[in-house]
């Protein structure tokens, strides 16, 4: 297959381009460094440095042979965005988004760039396909944040309703808790747009918050690996954990830490995202997943961390903190999540054993952990 990854610089990006790779498909990678820019200007630090894409890809390319054309470019800009489809992909793959809630919520500035980069690069992306390439299969990430934490259960993208006695079919509810989670369920809507007005054919996959650093490509050479981020803005909950409990920072709990989100390991993306492309989705349909393997409050992710850090030697603390953000501290929670599962996808579940290796790769680059750069407060 010919797949196209926009955004193929991030930390799902690159992964899924040697994963794609791997398997003998024609892979082309797109990004504009937007992520890493940002990392720069904020000064977040990185766990270790990770080679330009470029510079990846040829890596890549010796050790196995596979070639990932890579193509450095602004997805905003609409004629950019249209030079990709001139030969059609079978497949496109949809990262190239500001994915943090905090970053969005600095201020003014940080909230107009996250709004504006996600939805013109979407908008670019569905007018691109509809005029140059209708048959090709759209997978994007959306985020199970779209869905907030409701007092029902959260369905698979969609909910029957029955309303003085008539019955009908609608995007479930959403209600974000971030303009960032908000621009993604804005996301959702024009390509909804898309599917019901021009016949495209999309998969929306809901994603919940990744944990993890290595895939079974990236063994193959440190240099591989992905960005790993620690920091309170781009760092994803569990690998802030681990990386807090190794240098011995109190473990950042907020509030009564009783939030809880579906998670999945970083395999468990690539194995997704693989099984949506193999199966696409019919032209005429918007096919909505909810993609987590399991859920976990905080207060379990943070007891979690403690024990398996305890047993490695680590003295790790955990020590809630006035709640930045605004959100429930108690709720309700209960995802639906069989769609990926019925499709063939084997969970990675977190075990001890996983975050022993997490462990490992973070003491093997303890001296590249900066703790100034782990908190910094930003509030709602
Ligand atoms: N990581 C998670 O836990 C998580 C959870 C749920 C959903 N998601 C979604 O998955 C997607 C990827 O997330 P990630 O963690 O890999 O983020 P990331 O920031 O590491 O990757 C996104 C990549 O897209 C690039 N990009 C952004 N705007 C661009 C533009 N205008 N032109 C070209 N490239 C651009 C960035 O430079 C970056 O390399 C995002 O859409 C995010 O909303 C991620």
């Amino acid at each position: 297959m010919k797949v196209l990854i926009l955004g193929g610089d991030g930390y799902l990006g690159w992964p899924t381009a040697m994963y794609f790779s791997a398997r003998g498909h024609q892979v082309t990678v797109v990004d504009n460094y937007l992520r890493r820019n940002a990392c720069t200007e904020l000064d977040t630090g990185m766990l270790y440095p990770v080679p330009t894409l470029p510079r990846r890809a040829a890596i890549w390319e010796a050790r196995t042979g596979h070639k990932i054309d890579v193509i450095i470019g602004d997805l905003c800009e609409p004629e950019f965005m249209r030079s990709l489809f001139e030969q059609p992909p079978e497949v496109v793959i949809h990262y190239a988004e500001q994915p943090s809630a905090p970053y969005s919520l600095m201020d003014y500035r940080h909230a107009d760039q996250t709004i504006t980069n996600n939805l013109r690069v979407t908008n670019n992306l569905m007018w691109a396909v509809r005029d140059l390439a209708p048959q090709t299969h759209i997978i994007k990430l959306g985020t199970m944040g779209e869905y907030g934490t409701p007092n029902i259960d959260i369905e698979e993208g969609w909910l029957d309703i029955e309303h003085k006695g008539r019955k009908d079919r609608f995007l479930f509810p959403r209600q974000a808790g971030s303009i960032y989670h908000t621009s993604k369920i804005m996301d959702t809507d024009l390509l909804w747009f898309g599917v019901r007005t021009w016949n495209l054919r999309v998969t929306d996959l809901m994603q919940g918050p990744v944990y993890g650093i290595e895939t079974e490509e990236s063994r193959l050479d440190e240099r591989l690996r992905t960005l790993f981020n620690y920091d309170e803005i781009f760092g994803t909950i569990l690998n802030r954990f681990i990386v807090q409990a190794v240098v011995g920072y109190p473990l950042t709990v907020y509030g009564k830490g009783g939030q809880t989100r579906g998670y999945l390991n970083i395999r468990d993306t690539l194995q997704c995202v693989y099984h949506s492309a193999m199966k696409p989705a019919r032209p005429g349909e918007l096919r909505i997943f909810n993609q987590v393997m399991e859920t976990f409050s905080v207060n379990e992710l943070a007891e979690l961390t403690q024990s398996v850090g305890r047993e490695l030697g680590y003295e790790v603390v955990i020590q809630p903190i006035d709640n930045p953000r605004k959100e429930a501290e108690e709720h309700y929670y209960n995802p639906q999540y069989q769609g990926l599962l019925d499709m063939g996808v084997k969970p990675h579940y977190l075990t001890p054993e996983v975050m022993r290796e997490m462990f490992s790769v973070v003491e093997s680059c303890r001296d590249n952990i900066r703790e100034d750069v782990i908190f910094r407060g930003i509030r709602w």
